[in-house]
């Protein structure tokens, strides 16, 4: 389940967004980093169509999908949602979305994520925009977040950290080691 050879012959809607020229750029940074509202400010400046894997995940789940018990208990565990999954949303979501240029935030969340959709969608990134917090500040601002989702909440927070520097961070290097990841210039770490 969710091999990077799976994800690549199993996915039809793969060549569908082949055919559709894309720039995108991933956000990252840990949980609480402030990705999402910077984001919105990107999009209001740069007319990029800002996708957040979180949203179209919990999404998902809202709208009864056979996979919502699954997708429910990965985010309420801080766990990391089969690629194929939500590579599918994201290609869904691109392939209805009138623009070329898009933010995709909180993905790829591990080394998995970034081979299998580079290999579905043969695109790679223009480039990674990186928020760099400290864990200190993210939690702090997590726990003041108070938007009654159900991963805010102290336990699920220290789980999304250890995923974060364990595997999201590989992600990061990565990316770094090929010179496209981009740390805003102007970001004061809330
Ligand atoms: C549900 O999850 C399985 C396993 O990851 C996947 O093969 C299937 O396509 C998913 N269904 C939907 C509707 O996304």
């Amino acid at each position: 389940m969710g091999t990077v050879i799976d994800a690549a012959t199993k996915d039809n809607d793969g060549s569908a967004l082949a055919s559709k020229k894309v720039t995108i750029i991933f956000v990252l940074g840990g949980p609480g980093s402030g990705k999402g509202t910077q984001c919105a400010n990107i999009v209001q400046h740069y007319g990029y169509t800002h996708l957040s894997a979180g949203d179209l995940l919990r999404a998902e789940r809202d709208s009864g999908s056979e996979n919502g018990t699954m997708i429910d208990n990965m985010i309420a565990e801080g766990k990391i949602v089969p690629s194929e999954v939500t590579i599918k949303l994201l290609e869904r979501a691109i392939l209805e979305t009138d623009n070329d240029k898009f933010l995709i935030d909180g993905f790829p969340r591990n080394e998995e994520n970034r081979a299998a959709f580079e290999s579905v969608t043969g695109i790679e990134p223009e480039f990674v925009l990186f928020f760099d917090c400290s864990e200190e500040e993210m939690t702090r601002r997590l726990l003041s977040r108070n938007q009654g989702r159900t991963d805010d909440n102290i336990e699920t927070i220290k789980k999304r950290f250890k995923v974060y520097m364990e595997s999201s961070l590989p992600v990061i290097e990565y990316y770094n080691s090929k010179g496209k990841v981009r740390r805003p210039i102007i970001y004061i770490c809330p």
